[in-house]
């Protein structure tokens, strides 16, 4: 099965509403189709990437907006959080959930993440939920378990047809802003090792008489950490790389026009 590649732009706490306008415009003039742009700006950047990315259109490029977060609980007394609620009332599609940023620095744990995934598909907002594993990890050699920790407390609450809205993003904890990245061997095999899982838990679940696709052929897998424009191509090319989550070369229009590009064909 072919699956469409996705790259998403994490801009992190990155970019005033100018700046964050301007790199949207410039992005509306890119005239790949077959690659899905998406873009996470800050959540005071939101409503206008909406406007200016998902909206209006010469050339008809679509790029979708992403929130960087969301919290776990539908409404109430939580000063300073943002609902789903609240992000599906301005437009934004999907958010990311799990990125390791959030996981170290405000101890978002794997079962509140599980929460967060549970309410964002109950607003039908779409997911994108990171894993990684640290080095030490690695180098003990338990980076497999770990994996398959984070994706079964995570994703395993939601039903067969719930997984649709998920995107898994593996991103090396040691390769995310460092200019580390993983090698291929070591991307593809975690790629291939965590559409497994999903295959295992989903797809028999899955009613044939209807001819779904097993969940785990459709199942979008972008790898992240470093990705820059020289390694973009041979990144994307993997086969059970579907695209990537993008950092530092997502902030400037020649880098990540360049790694859109990569993810082309
Ligand atoms: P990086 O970040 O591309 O700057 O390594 C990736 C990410 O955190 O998603």
């Amino acid at each position: 099965m072919k699956r469409k590649k996705i790259v998403v732009g994490n801009w992190k706490m990155n970019m005033t509403m100018d700046q964050s306008n301007s790199l949207i415009k410039e992005l509306k003039s890119i005239s790949e189709n077959d690659v899905e742009i998406k873009i996470a700006p800050s959540f005071t950047n939101l409503h206008n990437a909406v406007l200016l990315g998902q909206l209006s259109s010469s050339n008809g490029q679509y790029i979708e907006v992403v929130a960087q977060n969301i919290h776990s609980e539908e409404r109430g007394a939580y000063t300073g959080e943002i609902s789903a609620e609240m992000l599906k009332s301005i437009g934004v599609k999907s958010v990311i959930i799990g990125h390791s940023e959030r996981r170290k620095y405000f101890n978002e744990t794997d079962s509140i993440l599980s929460k967060k995934v549970k309410t964002a598909i109950k607003y039908n907002i779409g997911v994108i939920f990171c894993v990684g594993e640290e080095l030490s990890e690695r180098e003990n050699n338990n980076h497999f378990n770990v994996i398959k920790d984070q994706i079964s407390i995570g994703l395993f609450d939601l039903d067969a047809y719930e997984i649709n809205k998920v995107v898994i993003a593996y991103e090396p904890v040691w390769a995310i802003g460092t200019g580390k990245t993983a090698n291929s061997n070591q991307i593809q095999e975690m790629h291939e090792f965590i559409r497994e899982l999903v295959k295992d838990k989903f797809d028999h679940l899955r009613n044939k008489s209807t001819n779904d696709s097993a969940a785990s052929e459709s199942l979008r897998i972008l790898y992240g950490g470093s990705v820059k424009p020289n390694n973009a191509k041979e990144i994307f090319s993997l086969q059970d790389v579907d695209g990537g989550l993008i950092g530092g070369a997502s902030l400037n229009f020649a880098d990540f026009s360049t790694i859109i590009k990569a993810a082309n064909g």
